[in-house]
Formats: C-alpha cells, structure tokens, sequence
C-alpha cells in the first residue's frame, strides 16, 4: 500500500492525503479568478489545466498571465527561466472530461451561480479520478450544498481565493459539513505551501470573509441612498479613518455590484434576518446593467486606459438624494 495514499473512506476509495501526492490540479473557469488560480499553481511547480467553455476565455487568460509574470519578471519576483517554466506547465482545455480526467485537485471557478455550480459539480464526480478532492472557489454558495450534489461529499471543501490572486495572500477555506478532517488538513498544508495565509472557517452563509465585508458595503450604499453622504465622502471617510487601502464603493465596483447583490441574498435568505437585506439602490443599479469596473460604470465611471477615479455623473451631485 502506498504511504501517502492512506486515507480510507467508507467506500474503500484511496483519497489523497498528502500533498506531495497533488501532481495535476484543474481549474475550471479562466475568468478573473480561475486565471490567477492558475498562474499560482503554475508558477509552484503544478501541471495545472485550465478549462472553460469559452476557447475566447482560455486565450484570455493564458495573455493576462504572461503579462502578470512580465510584472513578476520586471520587478525581480522571477526569473525568465521561471516563467517560461511556469508557462509550460499549464494546458487548456474546453472539454471538462478531458481536463479533469487525471486530475488530483479540481478547483472550480466558474461564474457564481447555484445551478450552474451544482451541474458542474455533478459532472466533476462523475469524470474525475476517484482519489481527488474538489475544491470551489465560491463567493457565498453553501459547500455543504455543492458537496450533496457529488456521491464524495467528504472531498469536497470551499478555497476561497481573494482577487487578484498572486498578490492577495489569503485563502478562506470553509469546510462544508461532511468534510473530511483529512481533505482540510491537505488543502492546508497545500494553502500554505503555493505562498499563501490558509484561514479555515466553517460553512454558514458568506463564511467570514463576505458575511463581515458585504453588510459594510451595503450599509455604505444604504447611506449614500438616505443622503448621509456622497461617493467621495463615504469612501474617504472609511480609508483615512479606518485605514482601508479602497473605500466600499470603489470596492464594491472592483468586485462587481452584481456579485455583491448575490452575496448578499445569500446572506438574506440563508439567516432570514432582515439586517442583510439589499440595499434598493444596489438592486436597481443592477437591474439596470451598472455592474461597476466590469460594466463601465456603477459609483464611479471608468475609461479604457485611465486610471482616474472619477465619480460617476448620477452621483456627482452630494445631495442627490437629500
Ligand atoms: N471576482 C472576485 O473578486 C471574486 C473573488 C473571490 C471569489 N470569486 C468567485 O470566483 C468564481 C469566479 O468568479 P470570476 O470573478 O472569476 O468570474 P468571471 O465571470 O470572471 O469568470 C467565470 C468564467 O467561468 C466560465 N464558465 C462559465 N460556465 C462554465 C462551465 N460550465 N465550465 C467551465 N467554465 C465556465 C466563463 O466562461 C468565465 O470565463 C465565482 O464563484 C466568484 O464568486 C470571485
């Protein structure tokens, strides 16, 4: 019998308990946050694959990557040898089957959707070599949930990774209820072995890190919608006097206003509490397809190329809404 794979679950099944027995992770999704996924385990010496459904997306990617790593490389954090050695490690596919197939650790980050997420997860367990855990990058979405959806509920864990990914250090890691202490214990060691802060958190809606930071930005919107304060105010207020290195609004545009509503009906609806109910004016900023940095324009307007904060015009007047 080997000595790594040593963990017997109640089916017989060998699931990996070390990390020295993670070869192969597949990252599926090559949006904002499966492509600085990638390019970490990349760049720490994994075979990584990258699967989306969307051939525009892969390429997408793989050119972000290269020109983060160009900014590793201009800035001394890496060598040429090490980026080309990272580069090489990493395959694309759009077929999930084929990219899963000899994969050791799956972490999904598609686009936060319940269904979507349960259907992928589905697929994972059925396609994916027995041994392997299955990681979710998920926002807000119940680990617990998306681990009944899999006949290996014990192997499934939340890795929450910040955004942008190679420079944020933090991952939240949320153990769903029937979580192995074994698959934690791996994804921990793992967390902290491709550079990065593991911080382990049980599975309640939002885990730590949106169910402290979203009721702060809708309380912002709450205030800015009562006519308390403007834009400007509201986020100088909260980064000169809380020392946030970006105000709630201009975060809430970073991360997406459409995110942060989802987050925060999950919130609403999973403690049934009225004090996470959505801001209305997050609500009909989002009907109306003002998504922030993503959309072009939410609290402040962006312009391709600029890098000035400018509010947007619908807010310019402070007493808008007085
Ligand atoms: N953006 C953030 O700041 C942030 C931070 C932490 C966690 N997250 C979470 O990470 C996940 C991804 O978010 P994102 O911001 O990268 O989204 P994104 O919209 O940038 O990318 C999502 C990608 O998933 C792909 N996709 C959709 N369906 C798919 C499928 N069936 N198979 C494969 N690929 C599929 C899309 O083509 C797209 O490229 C979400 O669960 C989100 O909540 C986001």
């Amino acid at each position: 019998m080997s000595d790594v794979l040593t963990q017997d679950t109640m089916d017989g099944i060998k699931v990996i308990n070390s990390i020295n027995e993670i070869k192969t992770v597949s990252v599926i999704g090559a949006g904002t946050m499966g492509n600085g996924i990638v390019h970490v385990f990349a760049q720490n010496g994994f075979k990584v694959h990258m699967i989306d459904i969307a051939q525009a997306a892969l390429d997408k990617a793989i050119g972000n990557i290269t020109k983060n790593m160009d900014r590793q490389l201009s800035k001394g954090a890496l060598t040429e040898e090490q980026k080309e050695k990272a580069l090489a490690n990493i395959t694309t596919f759009t077929d999930l089957g084929e990219g899963i197939q000899d994969a050791d650790l799956i972490i999904e980050a598609a686009t936060e959707s319940i269904d979507l997420k349960l259907r992928i997860f589905k697929d994972i367990d059925r396609l994916a070599p027995a041994h392997a855990i299955l990681a979710t990058n998920t926002s807000s979405i119940s680990i617990t949930r998306i681990g009944s959806h899999t006949s290996r509920p014990g192997q499934v864990i939340g890795m929450h990774f910040m955004n942008p990914v190679p420079v944020m250090k933090l991952v939240e890691i949320i153990n769903g209820y029937a979580t192995t202490k074994e698959v934690t214990k791996v994804i921990h060691e793992l967390t902290a072995f491709i550079g990065k802060v593991p911080c382990v958190v049980n599975d309640y809606p939002g885990f730590i890190a949106n169910r402290i930071l979203m009721p702060m930005i809708n309380e912002a919107i709450t205030s800015l919608q009562e006519g308390v304060a403007g834009v400007e105010e509201i986020d100088t207020i909260m980064k000169l006097g809380m020392a946030h290195p970006m105000g709630p609004l201009q975060l809430a545009d970073f991360i997406g206003l459409d995110t942060c509503l989802s987050i925060m009906n999950v919130l609403h609806m999973g403690f049934g509490n009225q004090k996470y109910a959505p801001a209305t004016l997050l609500a009909n900023m989002v009907q109306a397809g003002y998504y922030g940095v993503k959309s072009g324009e939410g609290f402040y307007k962006y312009t391709a190329g600029s890098k000035e904060l400018v509010i947007s015009e619908r807010f310019a007047d402070k007493r808008w809404n007085a």
